[in-house]
């Protein structure tokens, strides 16, 4: 693969966001150049090896996750977290016979868990972490919540990276090469605490019966605003560093996952940047994790070469993830009074009900969880837990 190198490097305490890069080229030719980094497909499949891709799911066509489990690379295991129907219209059902018969043409690694089996639910109570809960010890919805079940499982099958990818994306080809393009970020990363978020080249929309290839998301392009005004008012120094807010599409290192606090729902993405600005930041004030301090978080931000296609949920969930996305800014411990009036007015009339946005409870780390007792609770008591092995090696 040929990636641009960032032109400039952001340094907010000990977190470092490189510039956007861009993919010159998938494959490439070993071809030195001081603007590019040339990264061998052999090194981009050692991380792969390292690597678990969770995806997240609920009531999506079967059709388009089926095309994405078919895109993950092979060497990557690959976890499903489903929140999808049960009962009588059975989704997850759906996902599981899908995934068996793929698992039986391809043998690659699958893990498969439904999020509100309850014996997750007891998993989690037992072992202490009852953030997630809801009052009957299940585990509540929201895309965050499934993301932890999924950390979990790959850190119980010993993966040093996690990434994230979507269900609902018509276009396999992307999806292979986001797991690429995650791979390339931690080939060129030099800490161990480290994360790889894209932005997609274009986001195409139907307007006017046409295809129209849009660049920025509503809701991206007043997250990354405001994140940027963060680093701004703290810094003294203007800039637009940060362009991939909401990126849904991400991965870390599993040591960064270990000691990152995580925020429900839609908000998971920007919150991580929140707190790495807070707890690694210029004014952070004790630090919790010194290695991670001294070692440094990098942060690497591309932009991938394929667009996304995906299913469109509607006026009230952009509003939603507006929301979500604008108060774990708004109660960022860096947030003055002016980014606070600013994020208010932003929200205009989303806030209705509300004088000022509504705190948003975040989730501790998950380092202290002891993975492999998590799996082993699941391991024969759940009903939907499955783990297709892979029989090759
Ligand atoms: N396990 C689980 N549990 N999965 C869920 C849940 C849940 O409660 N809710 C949603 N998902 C899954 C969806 O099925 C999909 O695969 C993925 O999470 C993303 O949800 P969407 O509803 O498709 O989100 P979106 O497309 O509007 O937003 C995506 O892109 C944003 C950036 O533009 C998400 O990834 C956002 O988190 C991201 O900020």
């Amino acid at each position: 693969m040929l990636i641009e190198l960032p032109r400039q490097t952001e340094v907010f305490g000990s977190v470092k966001i490189h510039e956007l890069q861009r993919i010159l080229k998938l494959d490439s030719g070993g071809f030195k150049n001081p603007r590019a980094k040339d990264i061998p497909f052999d090194e981009l499949k050692d991380v792969l090896n390292r690597f678990a891709v969770v995806i997240p799911v609920k009531d999506e066509k079967i059709h388009l996750l089926d095309g994405v489990l078919r895109a993950i690379p092979f060497n990557c295991t690959i976890i499903v977290v489903s929140n999808s129907e049960r009962g009588e219209h059975d989704l997850y059902k759906m996902e599981k016979d899908m995934i068996t018969k793929l698992h039986e043409l391809t043998q690659q690694e699958v893990l498969l868990v439904h999020q509100k089996d309850p014996e997750v639910g007891f998993a989690f109570y037992e072992a202490g972490y009852d953030y997630l809960l809801d009052k009957d010890d299940l585990v509540r919805d929201g895309k965050a919540e499934g993301m932890i079940i999924g950390m979990l499982l790959a850190k119980s099958v010993g993966k040093d990276f996690i990434g994230f990818a979507d269900a609902d994306n018509y276009i396999p080809g992307s999806v292979r090469e986001y797991v690429l393009d995650y791979a390339a970020g931690f080939c060129m990363s030099e800490s161990p605490y480290s994360m790889v978020r894209l932005h997609w080249r274009y986001k195409p929309k139907v307007v006017e019966e046409r295809l129209y290839f849009k660049k920025w998301g509503r809701v991206s392009e007043v997250t990354n605003k405001y994140l940027n005004l963060l680093l701004s008012t703290n810094s003294g120094f203007e800039t637009g560093v940060v362009v991939t807010g909401n990126a849904g599409e991400h991965a870390m290192t599993t040591k960064l996952a270990d000691i990152m606090r995580y925020s429900p729902g839609y908000s998971i993405e920007p919150y991580q940047f929140v707190y790495l600005f807070d707890e690694f930041g210029l004014k952070a004030e004790k630090m919790a994790y010194p290695d991670a301090a001294n070692a440094g978080i990098e942060i690497f931000q591309i932009e991938t070469l394929n667009p996304h296609l995906h299913e469109e949920k509607g006026e009230k969930h952009i509003k939603d993830m507006l929301l979500g996305s604008v108060c774990t800014i708004y109660n960022s411990k860096l947030c003055n009074d002016y980014v606070r009036s600013k994020a208010l007015e932003e929200l205009g009339d989303i806030l209705d009900t509300w004088e000022k946005p509504p705190e948003v409870t975040i989730m501790p780390p998950i380092g202290g969880i002891d993975a492999d007792r998590f799996m082993d609770m699941l391991e024969g008591k759940s009903e939907t837990l499955v783990r297709y092995k892979e029989t090759r090696r």
